[in-house]
């Protein structure tokens, strides 16, 4: 949500900005624009749309320049259009600024300002920004870099800023809080991103900002960090684990289709190391300080969003069945606002593909206010999630750029497995035996995912029958139901047909109201406890005319004589089933998403980092 991107040294600026921008498209946008120093004045360029239409538009500027800052805008407050886009400008030029996250106390601020004569040209909070600073810098008679800490002391909410100023052309100020900002330092020159990409031909070398800090960043200068209390901070150099073919297409047509195909070896490298070549011990390095009390817990409270709350349903299976330790799961959004009940001897799970889930960093602040210990489990290294959290583990599946979530997903189920099983064999609720079943099943699950992936043609096929429908029904049960709901939020998410997941034998109690012979039902069939119940529940659809699409087990015969079309999938383990079931989900979703032309990797409304909430 929201992308920043910023240069300051002797190259040309534009290009940099611009493919910056490009490659945090992926955060999901409306809007974009740049500010460029040149000959010691401002230019500014925005407009409503994608960074190609910010690209044409400045196709006949003159927009040569070595420093810059430059913004994609998912829209919050006021519509995208060009007047909010950012850069915002002060009332004399002089400064422009760029700011992901929201100021929640801006009306406030934005009454005082308009008392005092500021004139505001667009309707967001951001603007607020800019005129304060240069505001608090002429009546407290202060230089910049004050005016920004003082000014970011008043400021209630979260903020990721950049400051360009025409009284100091090579010069950028860069200011944050709860939304993620890093700098990434050259020879001579810096980079700044809301993330490593837009920075990562060209240098490893960054600092993470932290929250409530300022930096001052010039080329001919060291990097000058202080925090809103003029307090001088050390900046931490850390290595970038990035590479640039990560976050390229590598001749897949789009991220999501590279991303389905990347499971494998994501699934694999959330276990590399994990799991000792005796295969008798499971350990997670990161959370073993705080085993202990995972152990002891009461009670497992995981709280997410999104595709990272179906990951916790799956986990709350995983966790209940081999920890036998009661688990619930929350919508970080709800959690954080119905003032719940949580003990010390409970342990909150987070899960985050991004880590920056504004959401789910607020469950982590009131569970750690109530004494709570918490474990994350994260894709981003060093996002704010990993930093806010006591402990946890990273899922390892490398950047994930499509909007909607794929490889991350079935990592975070790789790694609450991990988790799992580990915390039960320490527990003694798992033998020995089992445990060698489960790690080398779980062992098994890339190789089944390949031979799922070799299906593509054939899902391909069927998603061309469904790329008119309006709407659809996908149901599992147990362990499954949350694939189902994962299912139904791929579909939604890029084709924007409405679909709705249900545990299969609530169907009867609503759901099949709407079953007529224009309703394709997809039904996750695996090999379960309950797929007896499963078959009775197809019967039913079958029944009324519902077109039936199934995922079972390899060598079924039940489900596929009644189905329209069926996918057939490798056998594992019943508690396993989400990793493989998941995945012709996906690609079915893609297909139709794909066929009806829309834009998968960017999805219409959707922003991958959500970091307001
Ligand atoms: C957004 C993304 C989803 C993601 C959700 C939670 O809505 O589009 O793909 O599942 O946020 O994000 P997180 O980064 O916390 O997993």
């Amino acid at each position: 949500m929201c992308g920043i991107v910023a240069y300051t040294g002797s190259r040309e600026a534009y290009p940099i900005l611009i493919n910056g921008l490009k490659r945090l498209e992926y955060r999901g946008y409306d809007s974009a624009g740049v500010a460029l120093m040149q000959n010691n004045n401002i230019s500014l360029y925005k407009c409503r749309g994608k960074v190609a239409d910010l690209e044409a538009f400045c196709e006949d500027k003159n927009v040569e320049s070595h420093c810059g800052i430059a913004h994609t805008r998912w829209a919050t407050h006021g519509e995208p259009n060009d007047q909010n886009a950012h850069p915002h400008l002060s009332i004399d030029g002089k400064l422009a600024l760029i700011h992901n996250g929201i100021i929640e106390n801006y009306l406030s601020l934005k009454k005082e300002l308009m008392n005092k004569g500021y004139e505001f040209l667009s309707n967001t909070d951001t603007e607020v920004l800019v005129h304060l600073v240069q505001d608090i810098q002429k009546t407290e008679n202060v230089d910049l870099i004050e005016a920004v800490q003082l000014a970011m002391s008043v400021v209630i909410g979260t903020y990721a800023v950049v400051i360009l100023s025409s009284d100091h052309p090579q010069q950028l100020i860069v200011a944050k809080k709860g939304s993620p900002l890093l700098i990434g330092i050259g020879k001579n020159e810096f980079f700044i991103g809301s993330d490593g990409a837009p920075m990562v031909e060209f240098t490893n070398k960054v600092v993470y900002l932290e929250d409530e800090e300022v930096a001052v960043v010039h080329p001919d200068k060291k990097l000058e960090i202080t925090n809103i209390k003029n307090e001088r901070k050390k900046p931490f150099v850390e290595r970038l684990e990035l590479q640039l073919e990560q976050i390229e297409k590598g001749g897949f047509e789009h991220f999501m289709l590279k991303e389905i195909f990347e499971q494998p070896k994501a699934i694999s490298d959330s276990m590399r190391g994990r799991i000792n070549t005796k295969k008798d011990v499971v350990a997670l390095g990161g959370i073993m300080e705080y085993e202990n009390k995972m152990l002891k817990a009461g009670r497992y409270i995981i709280a997410a969003c999104g595709t990272s709350w179906h990951a916790g349903l799956v986990g709350e299976h995983l966790f209940e069945s081999l920890v036998r330790v009661p688990v619930e799961v929350e919508y970080a959004s709800e959690f954080r606002y119905r003032n719940p009940i949580i003990k010390e001897d409970d342990v909150l799970i987070v899960i985050s593909q991004s880590g920056e889930t504004a959401d789910t960093l607020a469950a982590i602040e009131l569970a750690k206010s109530k004494g709570a210990t918490v474990i994350g489990i994260c894709n981003v290294v060093g996002s704010s999630i990993a930093r806010n959290t006591h402990a946890g583990s990273y899922t390892h599946a490398g950047p994930e750029i499509g909007v909607a979530s794929t490889k991350a997903f079935t990592a975070q189920v790789t790694v609450l497995f991990l988790m799992a099983l580990s915390l039960a064999r320490k527990k003694g609720e798992v033998s020995l035996s089992m445990y060698h079943h489960y790690i080398s099943e779980l062992e098994a699950i890339p190789a089944k995912i390949e031979t799922i992936l070799a299906k593509n043609d054939y899902i391909k096929q069927i998603a061309q029958e469904f790329i008119n429908c309006q709407n659809a029904i996908y149901m599992g049960r147990g362990v499954n139901f949350p694939v189902a709901l994962e299912g139904a939020l791929k579909l939604k998410e890029i084709s924007y047909i409405h679909a709705e997941g249900y545990p299969a034998a609530e169907m009867k109690h609503g759901p099949i109201a709407l079953i007529d012979k224009e309703m394709p039902v997809v039904v996750i069939a695996t090999e379960q406890e309950t797929y007896d119940k499963v078959v009775s529940n197809v019967q039913e659809v079958k029944t009324r005319s519902g077109k039936i699409i199934s995922i079972v087990s390899e060598g079924d015969e039940i489900v596929k004589s009644m189905s329209d079309f069926c996918i057939e999938i490798p056998k594992t383990d019943e508690l396993l089933s989400p990793l493989v079931a998941s995945v012709p989900l996906q690609l079915l979703a893609y297909y139709i998403a794909v066929a009806r032309g829309c834009d998968v990797d960017k999805p219409r409304n959707l922003a991958k980092s959500v970091s307001v909430e």
